[in-house]
């Protein structure tokens, strides 16, 4: 077993940083070990204009710390409203690198998402037209349809069509949960990769739902069976390019989360790549680490891999119980407060150098 392992610095493409108070903390952890994320635009409201991402964009580069160089790519929230001008602003801002779908009510902060795919057409084509891809939160939203089936029905109903709609379109499908998926992206020739989380590598809903619920393992999509557990493992760890890092460390406060309805999401941005390299070492394929965090990514995107190296070590640490959530130090209490995964626990890798 190595003791260390040193790769081209990673990137996450796919990633929630929140906004005001909490911007800072979580922006520290992602830099410390990405070179560059893919920023959601769920914020509330959310970001659908150039402008807006220009400012939030500010926002983020004010709270990088000092010694780092890492660079956010920003995204905009796709909408029934969304034009094909906006699209055409996007590409031309050169720091807009893609549009985010979410369908209607499927997950946090969606209210404003598409209620119906054909209603963004004109924008949709005009992406394939300037190659701006078009980041999906692949589920069906129906209410007669079962929460562990969204993602396949969503794949018959709304991708496959519209891969055969748009067959030049750039596509990711993000933070895949099933073999469903991953079936599809492998069989297609359509220019379409994945983004896989960590923890639905290293998790699947028995985690979740054996023993008692757990909140903090709660996220969108949910977590599969262990089946899907498996097939992400081995679609993440081929070393194949079509799938690639996105961690959708999806931070929110321990009341949020603690509570009769709980919000969904995961925080992982902590130790991101140090899980990531533990999905890896568990399936004895450290060897393909630094493809899927640090190369198949900016080949999709069309962005050079990034020249600086990490090292990751195998020395084990603790978890914190809790991290501080917001800038607030006096108040403490649980709705300052951001739960990580696996806190309490021990990490078996850790960063060079922390
Ligand atoms: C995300 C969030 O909290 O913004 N939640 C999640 O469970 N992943 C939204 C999302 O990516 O679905
Ligand atoms: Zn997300």
């Amino acid at each position: 077993m190595p003791k260390s392992i040193t790769i081209h610095a990673p990137d996450d493409w796919h990633l929630h940083l929140r906004d005001g108070d909490v911007l800072k903390g979580l922006v520290a952890h992602t830099a410390e070990r990405f070179k560059r994320a893919i920023v959601m635009p769920n914020l509330v409201p959310p970001i659908t204009s150039v402008e807006m991402a220009a400012e939030y964009l500010d926002r983020i580069l004010a709270v990088v710390p000092d010694n780092s160089d890492f660079e956010p790519l920003m995204t905009l929230y796709l909408t029934d409203n969304t034009t094909a001008q906006t699209v055409f602003n996007a590409h031309q801002s050169c720091f807009v690198k893609a549009f985010k779908l979410y369908p209607a009510g499927a997950t946090t902060n969606s209210d404003a998402g598409v209620s119906d795919i054909k209603k963004c057409y004109p924008a949709i084509a005009e992406m394939q037209k300037l190659g701006v891809p078009l980041l999906i939160h692949g589920e069906i939203t129906d209410a007669d349809i079962d929460i562990f089936e969204r993602e396949q029905v969503f794949i018959e109903r709304v991708l496959k069509p519209l891969c055969e709609d748009f067959p030049e379109l750039k596509i990711v499908f993000e933070h895949i949960t099933t073999s469903f998926a991953v079936d599809f992206v492998n069989s297609t020739s359509h220019p379409i990769a994945a983004t896989i989380t960590a923890h639905h590598l290293l998790m699947n809903r028995n985690h979740m739902l054996v023993g008692g619920i757990r909140p903090h393992y709660y996220c969108l999509p949910v977590l599969k069976h262990q089946q899907h557990q498996q097939a992400l493992i081995k679609a993440a760890t081929s070393g194949s390019e079509k799938f690639f890092l996105g961690t959708d460390s999806a931070p929110h406060a321990q009341n949020k989360k603690e509570t009769a309805c709980g919000c969904a999401g995961m925080y992982t941005s902590h130790a991101a790549i140090e899980l990531y390299a533990e999905a890896f070492e568990r399936a004895d394929k450290l060897e393909n680490l630094e493809a899927f965090s640090s190369l198949n990514g900016a080949k999709f995107y069309g962005l050079p891999v990034n020249s600086e190296k990490l090292t990751l070590v195998r020395e084990s640490w603790d978890v914190p119980e809790y991290y501080q959530f917001g800038t607030n130090e006096a108040d403490n209490t649980s709705s300052h407060r951001l739960i990580p995964l696996f806190a309490g626990e021990q990490i078996n890798w850790k960063i060079n150098g922390n």
